[in-house]
């Protein structure tokens, strides 16, 4: 049997660090008035690979079901999967969209009625310390309203302005503790109803991939194929 590795779809999916999780869920769960005061995005940090870019696409429809269905009276945060499929836009600042052109869109998209059953408008700037110093001014201008909750991802925190990291909630994605992976990934064996390596390998494996999910996940993968291909 191979091992099975799914995209993650709720919170728990995540190997969190206590604090990332706590705010995390705070967001989700009310706990945190989300979108207010000034405070209306996301930024999620930490190398690559951690899961930023996953987590970012699926943050929409964590908050849009939070704030519009009665999942959360019948289960805990960290299980919310989304059942509204929100409208949001990507933006890839590494594959261009840096500019102040792009900024210009967002903001005339932004002047319509949201389509959303919450009224929010959803804008994701994937690596967002590649946008242009202009572009930057112009983002923290619109930063300011609290019916466009952007979600902002980057591998630096050191290059982003101060302006938007005083605008955000700031989400640490880094390595999640060991414990908390070895759960994750046992969890993996188990659903793939595949008996787990002793904790120690697993650590091992996890240490040697520096919390980056996609390096522990990819040589999980390899390990079980090389034991396959041993035994046949
Ligand atoms: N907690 C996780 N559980 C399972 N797979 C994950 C997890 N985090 C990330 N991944 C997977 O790892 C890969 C890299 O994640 P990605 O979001 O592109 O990282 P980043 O944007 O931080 O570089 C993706 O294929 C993603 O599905
Ligand atoms: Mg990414």
């Amino acid at each position: 049997m191979a091992l099975v590795i799914n995209q993650p779809q709720s919170p728990d999916d995540f190997a969190l660090m206590a604090h990332t999780r706590a705010k995390l869920e705070a967001i989700l769960d009310g706990t945190m008035q989300f979108p207010n005061n000034g405070v209306a995005s996301i930024l999620l940090y930490g190398l690559y690979g951690t899961g930023k870019t996953t987590m970012a696409k699926l943050l929409p429809g964590w908050i849009e079901t939070a704030k519009t269905t009665e999942f959360l009276a019948n289960a805990a945060v960290g299980k919310i999967v989304d059942s509204t499929d929100p409208q949001y836009s990507l933006h890839p600042c590494a594959q261009g969209q840096n500019g102040t052109v792009m900024i210009s869109s967002i903001q005339n998209t932004c002047s319509y009625m949201s389509w959303n059953s919450s009224n929010l408008h959803y804008v994701i700037l994937d690596e967002v310390d590649l946008l242009t110093t202009a572009a930057c001014a112009s983002l923290k201008a619109i930063m300011n309203r609290n019916d466009v909750v952007f979600i902002l991802t980057t591998n630096h925190l050191e290059k982003i302005d101060p302006g938007v990291i005083n605008r955000s909630v700031v989400l640490d994605l880094n390595a999640a503790p060991t414990p908390e992976w070895v759960a994750k990934i046992k969890g993996i064996y188990a659903d793939s109803g595949i008996s787990p390596p002793p904790d120690q390998a697993i650590a091992g494996i996890i240490n040697a991939g520096n919390g980056s999910a996609r390096t522990i996940l990819t040589d999980l993968v390899i390990t079980e194929a090389k034991k396959t291909i041993r035994k046949n």
